[in-house]
């Protein structure tokens, strides 16, 4: 098992990453003599597979286990779905030496994550991630929320959780264009922060589709290495957490025109940072080598590459809508090379109209 910590004063915590490391889960526990309850948040699916034996692990420690439901997909991350779970808490007179615990991917660990934030004014959380994007991105960080109609993720809270267990082996049931979503955020760590995972992306496809262990475990920590030093250096976005939007303004608006429906949203943070690579190399800031290396690698895992068809009028528009626009100006990543990305707060509308259109 590899442990890495992630520094952030009194919120510090681990990151464990391994196999088999469910059942084991009540040997790292923070506190666990302060805690008494646990309940584990997660969908019917997940619970399904993974539920007895994340129970097996609590119990070790002690804990009176429960478990609440919430039936599976993005349209279940709605402050809805946190009232079921607070009427649980409250019905069953949880108290503050409650642990929350998140069994499943990132609509499970946002949701679960919010609640834990506002549930008694804050209670502590733990993230079992079981999909390969919430392994390597959403479980670290403390980025909570639910969605709202107007828009994703638009409530929320930051508030880092206690422990980050990932268990290698629940990739195993994961469908395999859940995996290559998850690949996505993989490759968008490269192209942000290094040069050597993408090369090592670059020449292991075929071991990584194939879920390698070795493989797999090597990319999901050097992953997760990498978001933990972001965060470190800026936990609550106020200006360098914004290079883990590399690809997300095109991303996002892809997601936002097709109904959050067609494409997962690693498929559109594909096509958003091969676009932002086009976009980077025609405002002169990267090289066609760098632009051509990041679509192959997209391909090369699966991943969609072309724009789906909407007017550019409909993109630009639907980029001043998203929350992360400022000061009704479109902000971009933009490659400088390889393993290293520049924010940049104000590209003209002509030159983001020129790429759409090429
Ligand atoms: P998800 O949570 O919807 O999971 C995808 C599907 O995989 C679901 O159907 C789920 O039931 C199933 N599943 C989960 N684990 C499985 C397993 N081991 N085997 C078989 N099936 C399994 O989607 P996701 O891609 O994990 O997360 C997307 C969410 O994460 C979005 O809501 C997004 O906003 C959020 N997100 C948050 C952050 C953050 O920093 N907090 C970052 C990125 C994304
Ligand atoms: N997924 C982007 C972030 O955590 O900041």
């Amino acid at each position: 098992m590899k442990k890495l910590r992630i520094d952030l004063a009194d919120r510090s915590y681990d990151i464990l990453i391994g196999r088999n490391l469910l059942p084991r889960v009540g040997d790292h526990l923070v506190n666990p003599k302060r805690t008494r309850r646990a309940l584990v948040v997660t969908n019917p699916v997940v619970s399904q597979l993974y539920g007895k034996s994340l129970s097996k692990g609590l119990e070790s420690a002690e804990l009176a286990i429960e478990c609440v439901e919430i039936p599976e997909g993005e349209t279940h991350k709605t402050l809805q779905d946190a009232q079921t779970v607070y009427d649980h808490l409250i019905e069953k007179q949880y108290d503050r030496n409650t642990l929350l615990v998140a069994l499943g991917g990132g609509v499970i660990g946002d949701l679960t994550g919010f609640i834990a934030a506002t549930f008694l004014r804050g209670v502590p959380y733990i993230q079992v991630p079981t999909t390969l994007l919430s392994q390597v991105d959403s479980s670290v960080g403390g980025k909570t929320a639910v969605n709202h109609p107007k828009g994703k993720n638009l409530i929320g809270a930051f508030y880092q959780p206690q422990l980050v267990v990932i268990d290698l082996d629940s990739l195993h049931s994961l469908p395999p264009d859940e995996f290559r979503a998850g690949m996505a955020e993989i490759i968008k760590y490269g192209v942000i922060e290094d040069p050597k995972l993408f090369a090592f992306l670059e020449k292991n496809s075929e071991k990584i589709l194939a879920q390698d262990t070795e493989c797999l475990a090597h990319i999901i920590e050097t992953s997760c290495a990498i978001k933990a030093k972001v965060v470190e250096r800026d936990e609550r976005e106020s200006n360098y957490r914004m290079v883990l939007n590399f690809g997300h303004t095109i991303g996002h608006a892809i997601e936002a025109l097709t109904d959050y429906s067609r494409f997962k949203h690693g498929e559109a943070i594909a096509i958003g940072m091969v676009y932002a690579a086009k976009l980077s190399c025609q405002l002169g800031q990267c090289s066609q080598e760098a632009v051509q290396r990041i679509e192959s690698l997209v391909k090369q895992y699966g991943l969609p590459s072309q724009l789906p068809e909407f007017s550019v009028e409909e993109y630009i528009q639907t980029m001043y809508r998203d929350k992360k626009a400022h000061d009704k100006n479109i902000r971009f990543i933009l490659v400088k090379d390889i393993g290293r990305v520049e924010i940049v707060d104000r590209v003209a509308e002509a030159d983001i109209q020129k790429v759409l259109l090429a």
